[in-house]
């Protein structure tokens, strides 16, 4: 009785060495491409190199074997590159940050995987907001609020925080006078769109984060072996 049990258990446990090899495979580059210009495309650019004269946008990614610590543990001392792994409160898992190297990947392969196109919109601010301000507030300035960020208030001025920054946050100066990316222009059409947002919007939570796939499988797997494991200790006891 005992003796199945533990064959049960060792099962178990080669099923989920399986899956965790499975979870560290090579990296989806298309779904790293979509996170890519979900939450580092404002600041590192199309091209990984960069977009501004000013700290938070003027940083090249290099693709080394350091990829994956960094992204999940962020440049201690730097203001803008966070922590973006979860298990250092960031929004992705271990999976995704292997799928943003894959895509990172293909710059260095000279083959770049395509960004995903934005969807279209009638509203002109639109697209520039989703380009540069929905990785820290959310599409629709609702904020973000496993990595922090605020949403973006209803009385907020959006123009002039957004043309300037914010001192001693994470908040970069846009304006290209401030050594950010975007022109007068573009920066009015964003605080029009704003404008256009119903409010109070509802705060987007770990809906974004919930564990998928493998990740899914391992916790099932895991949860099961505890189960087995459990339940061979209740049965063992009386004959022992
Ligand atoms: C708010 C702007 C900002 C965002 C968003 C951002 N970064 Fe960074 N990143 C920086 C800055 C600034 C540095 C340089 C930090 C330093 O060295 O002081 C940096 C550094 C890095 C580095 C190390 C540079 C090197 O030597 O290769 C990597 C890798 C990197 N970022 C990847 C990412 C990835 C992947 C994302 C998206 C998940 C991301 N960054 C999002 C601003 C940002
Ligand atoms: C790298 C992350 C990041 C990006 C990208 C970013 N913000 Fe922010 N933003 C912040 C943080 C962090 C704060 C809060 C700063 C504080 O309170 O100290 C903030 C604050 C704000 C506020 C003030 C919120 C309020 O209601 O008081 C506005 C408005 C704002 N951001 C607009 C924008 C706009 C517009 C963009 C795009 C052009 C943008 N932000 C891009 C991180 C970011």
């Amino acid at each position: 009785m005992a003796k199945r049990a533990l064959i049960t258990v060792l099962v178990a446990l080669v099923v989920l060495g399986g899956a965790v090899v499975l979870a560290h495979g090579d990296g989806d580059p298309t779904h790293g491409a979509a996170l890519y210009a979900e939450n580092c495309l404002a600041c590192h650019g199309p091209d990984g190199q960069g977009r501004g004269t000013h700290e938070a946008f003027s940083a090249a990614i290099q693709y080394d074997s350091g990829f994956e610590a960094v992204v999940a543990r962020g440049v201690a001392g730097s203001r803008y590159m966070f922590a973006w792994g979860q298990e250092y409160g960031g929004p992705l898992s271990a999976e995704d940050i292997l799928d943003l190297r894959a895509y990172v990947q293909t710059w260095q392969e000279g083959a770049p995987e395509p960004l995903p196109v934005a969807e279209e919109s009638t509203e002109p601010g639109a697209a520039l907001y989703a380009a540069n301000c929905a990785a820290c507030h959310g599409p629709q300035g609702q904020g973000r609020s496993l990595a922090g960020f605020p949403a973006i208030g209803q009385y907020a001025d959006v123009l002039a925080v957004a043309r300037r920054g914010m001192p001693n946050s994470a908040m970069p100066p846009f304006a290209e006078a401030y050594g950010g990316p975007l022109s007068e222009a573009d920066l009015s059409a964003i605080a029009a769109y704003s404008r256009s947002w119903e409010r109070p919007a509802p705060m987007i939570v770990a809906a974004e984060n919930s564990p998928q796939g493998a990740g899914m499988l391992i916790l099932l797997i895991g949860l099961g072996s505890i189960g087995i494991v459990g339940l061979w200790a209740l049965t063992a006891k009386p004959s022992d």
